[in-house]
């Protein structure tokens, strides 16, 4: 097998014969929305719009959904099916082939770099959300009495803190080790029979259990009647009503774009990777709307309708808004738990809440991973098998700083450089390369081949200009408003700045290691005498 593979290798552009492709058309865009819907849907999406702005957040979110959202989509999906062509999975090969210049490919780099980097710490959380599920069923956090308790509790699982609930990290490690084994059995499980069969039914899943609670909650009503203004009904005022001043602060207006690159997935590396899978018949510009279209609904109409109105019609309005300030995970797993106990059901609607979670976290881990996947089966003749052992037994050994050093802000150092800033340099590189030095034309040609409508004109001069200069312009408003003080670590304990160095030494490690498979990757082509057609 694996020598059949590089006798096909060597005839590279004819190399995606041995490539797998999606079966059905419905598979792509369930898979691709698997990829889209995730713990961002659910949690960040809540809670960004809370604290920017309310309904009024929705504004900058739908410009930045249309400038930035939709047309990297349709950029991503051409990019990757463009590679894929020429048997390559992820943007060292692609960028390869958009820009003749030996740099290309190592910018490339950055695309499997990204994804893999959050995939570490990004199956933690999802592991977090599968042993709450449990801890639900079996009615662990029933008897913790409060607010404070139920932080405690969070913490104690996770090993910030030893109390009386957990005296250290094993449950979290038991449940960590569960989620990487269930993430490599899926891959390796390869395109079809894995990631399109898993997200064939776990796309419909989050539907239903999201539709069944979005139900619980607007039958809810007004839960305690000593508190009349705690209701549902206010709580989607809280979440809903805009407050307009906040467009006014640019740090609104970088959450909501923020926002879209997360939920959407662009400008990871990880929707060219699915995308390396179609065939020049695929459709490119229907199915990436449906995909769009598909993780909008569960965002807005179902993430926006679960967690925080049901926090205001138990908390109230002020305790909130404090909920919301301190973040996703406080909303999640703290206050929520607090209100299984006392909403009748309770532990079943806990367990279906976290396993939402759960299936949409999963999805969007085994996106990606697949970036790493495609790279070690397609540069380096890996089996798919071998392939993904590797990623699994990687995702077990590097995740272990994260695990032991959460307390030291090692998660958070990581997500501002991949999650915050990596996305949006990555997604103007890639714009650059494919609109600029590709040309317009020949952008537009690999976008619309195969395609049942084609781009509708307004998005030409958008895609051209005004979503790069629009994350240009990102960039620098980001850098100033909080890049610098990342930088310099403001707010950080000094104790913590080991922890910080260490989280930026980890990154900058496999980042070049990357770059340094690339080139080893390339040094083979060569000699197999590698050209770029015209
Ligand atoms: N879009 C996912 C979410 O909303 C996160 C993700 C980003 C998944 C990039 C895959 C790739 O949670």
């Amino acid at each position: 097998m694996a020598r059949k593979e590089r006798v096909t290798h060597k005839q590279d552009p004819s190399a995606h014969k041995t490539r797998e492709k999606w079966a059905t058309r419905i598979g792509v865009v369930l898979a691709m929305a698997a990829n889209a819907i995730g713990i961002g849907n659910f949690l960040r999406f809540p809670v960004q719009c809370a604290q920017n702005g309310g309904g009024a957040f929705m504004i900058p979110y739908f410009i930045a959904f249309i400038l930035i959202g939709i047309p990297l989509m349709w950029i991503e999906w051409g990019i990757g099916r463009f590679g894929g062509k020429y048997g390559h999975g992820t943007t060292p090969g692609m960028f390869h082939y958009l820009w003749n210049h030996p740099f290309a490919k190592y910018l490339g780099a950055i695309g499997i770099f990204l994804p893999f980097g959050i995939l570490i710490y990004y199956n933690y959380i999802v592991s977090w959300t599968l042993a709450y599920s449990a801890f639900s069923l079996t009615g662990q956090y029933l008897a913790v009495p409060g607010h404070e308790q139920m932080v405690d509790f969070l913490a104690a699982f996770q090993g910030r803190a030893q109390n009386e609930y957990f005296n250290s990290h094993a449950t979290a490690l038991i449940f960590l080790f569960i989620t990487i084994a269930i993430l490599t059995w899926i891959l390796s499980r390869g395109i079809v029979k894995g990631i399109e069969a898993v997200a064939t039914w776990g796309v419909p899943l989050t539907f239903i259990i999201g539709v069944v609670l979005v139900w619980r909650v607007a039958t809810l009503g007004t839960p305690d009647p000593a508190y009349p203004d705690r209701s549902i009904l206010n709580g989607l005022g809280f979440m809903w009503n805009p407050n307009f001043e906040a467009l006014k602060d640019t740090k609104v207006w970088l959450a909501a774009t923020g926002q879209i690159f997360f939920t959407l997935s662009v400008g990871f590396g990880c929707i060219q990777t699915y995308a390396s899978y179609l065939s020049e018949k695929d459709d490119v510009v229907v199915s990436g709307l449906a995909t769009v279209a598909t993780n909008e609904f569960s965002e807005v109409l179902i993430g926006g309708f679960i967690a925080i109105p049901v926090t205001v019609a138990y908390f109230g309005l002020a305790q909130t808004q404090v909920i919301a300030q301190s973040g996703a995970f406080d909303l999640g797993f703290c206050a929520l738990p607090l209100i299984f106990q006392k909403l009748p059901g309770g532990q079943l609607f806990g367990a279906l809440w976290f396993f939402l979670l759960f299936i949409a976290g999963l999805l969007s881990s085994i996106a990606l991973a697949q970036p790493m996947m495609a790279f070690l089966q397609d540069e380096f003749t890996l089996s798919r098998q071998k392939a993904a052992l590797m990623v699994g037994g990687l995702c077990l050994f590097l995740v272990i700083p994260i695990v032991f050093f959460l307390k030291h802000g090692f998660l958070d150092e990581m997500d501002f450089w991949l999650g915050t800033f990596g996305v949006v340099l990555f997604a103007l590189v890639e714009i650059i390369l494919f609109i600029w030095i590709f040309k317009p034309k020949n952008a537009w040609k690999e976008i619309e081949m195969g395609a049942d409508m084609r781009i509708p004109k307004f998005f030409y001069p958008v895609m051209q200009y005004v979503t790069p200069i629009y994350l240009g312009i990102l960039l620098v408003a980001w850098f100033a408003q909080d890049g610098l003080k990342i930088i310099f670590m403001k707010g950080v304990q000094p104790g913590d700045y080991p922890y910080i160095w260490f989280a930026r030494f980890l990154m900058t490690t496999i980042l070049l290691t990357l770059i340094f498979l690339v080139f080893l990757a390339w040094q083979k082509k060569h000699r197999i005498q590698h050209k770029v057609p015209k």
